[in-house]
């Protein structure tokens, strides 16, 4: 057998819905095993016996990974990945990657866009020029908001945070940031806590990773340190955040507007946010362009190709960079 027939035996679990080019490269050189959902209970005999690697949108717990016992590798579709137990995969010796880089510019993108919408309530304003309002009530009233003068913070200035700062110095806005450790080279002022940086601020996006070091980091106390002529925007994830919290802050005057991309419990979204008369909200589209899916979905795929060619993968997540592929006598 050629090496790329061998790897046609390769069978690959692909949850749920998938990124169409990713599928379509998959099913071209692996052997694709399709299962509604990540559910450990769906898995069959043949999955369990023949299951090599995952490549999913979805989470992936540890009882999905221990139903696998040939599992190697989890290709995870996005940077992100708090929904993959990471530490039980890392104690399996589970390869995980992800798709970081290729959504950076993408997603500070969408993150400008979001504060901008935010502020200046321009989805509103496309509403009342295509509902008639405009020609019925005349011009929109102005924005209570804007961007000139705002000092904005970003928490978790990583890849995606650098970009959106680059894209804020261009605007003429002051940026500082909060992170762990803070990153060498970068000249914006540093803060070593959130509190100490929405004090700072008038404007905080947060772009930090999901689990449970963030976990509603921004609560009742950072926004009300963010203060009345205050603007929250979420571009990370909505587990960051204390969503009853925010509403009741949006509500009551603590802070004065909201964007966000991202929610605790997707698709759901809490009534009060949706109702609020000053929240911009979008569905979770931060990277969602024809472009850079199919960018993530290569990545994700070319993970899999390295790993079982040339048994390493591209693109690991720290917590199983140690992890080895082990030699299987026979087989790819
Ligand atoms: P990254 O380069 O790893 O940056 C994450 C930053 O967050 C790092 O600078 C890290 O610094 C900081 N951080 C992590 N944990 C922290 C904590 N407990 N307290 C304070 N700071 C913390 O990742 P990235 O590529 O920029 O992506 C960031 C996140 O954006 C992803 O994890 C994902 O959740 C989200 N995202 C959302 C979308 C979307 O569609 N809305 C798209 C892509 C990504 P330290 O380690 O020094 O703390
Ligand atoms: C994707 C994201 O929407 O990369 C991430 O962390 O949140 C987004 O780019 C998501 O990962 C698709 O599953």
């Amino acid at each position: 057998m050629t090496k790329a027939e061998q790897l046609q035996t390769v069978a690959i679990l692909v949850p749920g819905d998938f990124n169409d080019h990713a599928v379509d490269r998959i099913n071209h050189t692996f052997r694709r095993v399709t299962i509604e959902r990540a559910d450990p209970a769906l898995v069959t005999d043949e999955m369990r016996s023949n299951v090599r690697g995952i490549a999913s949108f979805a989470g992936i717990n540890a009882a999905m990974m221990d139903a696998l016992p040939n599992l190697e590798l989890i290709a995870s579709f996005g940077v992100g990945y708090d929904s993959v137990d990471v530490g039980h995969a890392a104690a399996k010796n589970i390869m995980v990657t992800n798709t970081p880089d290729v959504l950076t510019e993408e997603v500070a993108d969408t993150a400008i866009g979001l504060l901008i919408n935010t502020v200046r309530d321009l989805p509103r304003a496309e509403t009342w020029l295509r509902d008639g309002s405009w020609l019925r009530k005349g011009n929109y009233p102005l924005s209570r908001l804007t961007l000139r003068g705002r000092k904005v913070g970003i928490f978790g200035m990583g890849r995606i945070g650098q970009a959106i700062a680059r894209r804020l110095e261009a605007f003429g806005l002051p940026v500082a940031y909060h992170n762990r450790r803070r990153v060498e080279g970068l000249s914006y002022q540093y803060h070593p806590t959130l509190q100490g940086l929405a004090e700072a601020v008038d404007t905080l996006i947060s772009v930090a990773p999901g689990g449970a070091s963030t976990e509603k980091a921004v609560n009742a106390e950072i926004l009300s340190a963010l203060g009345a002529n205050g603007v929250f925007v979420n571009i990370g994830r909505g587990s960051t955040v204390d969503e009853a919290a925010l509403a009741t802050a949006l509500a009551n005057g603590t802070i004065a507007a909201a964007g966000l991309d991202v929610f605790a419990d997707e698709p759901n979204v809490p009534k009060a946010l949706l109702d609020a008369p000053n929240t911009s909200l979008l569905p979770h589209v931060g990277s969602a362009s024809d472009h850079t899916r199919r960018a993530m979905a290569d990545l994700c795929v070319d993970n899999l190709v390295s790993w079982f060619t040339e048994r390493r993968p591209l693109t690991p997540v720290p917590e199983t960079a140690n992890v080895r592929a082990k030699a299987i006598p026979g087989k790819v």
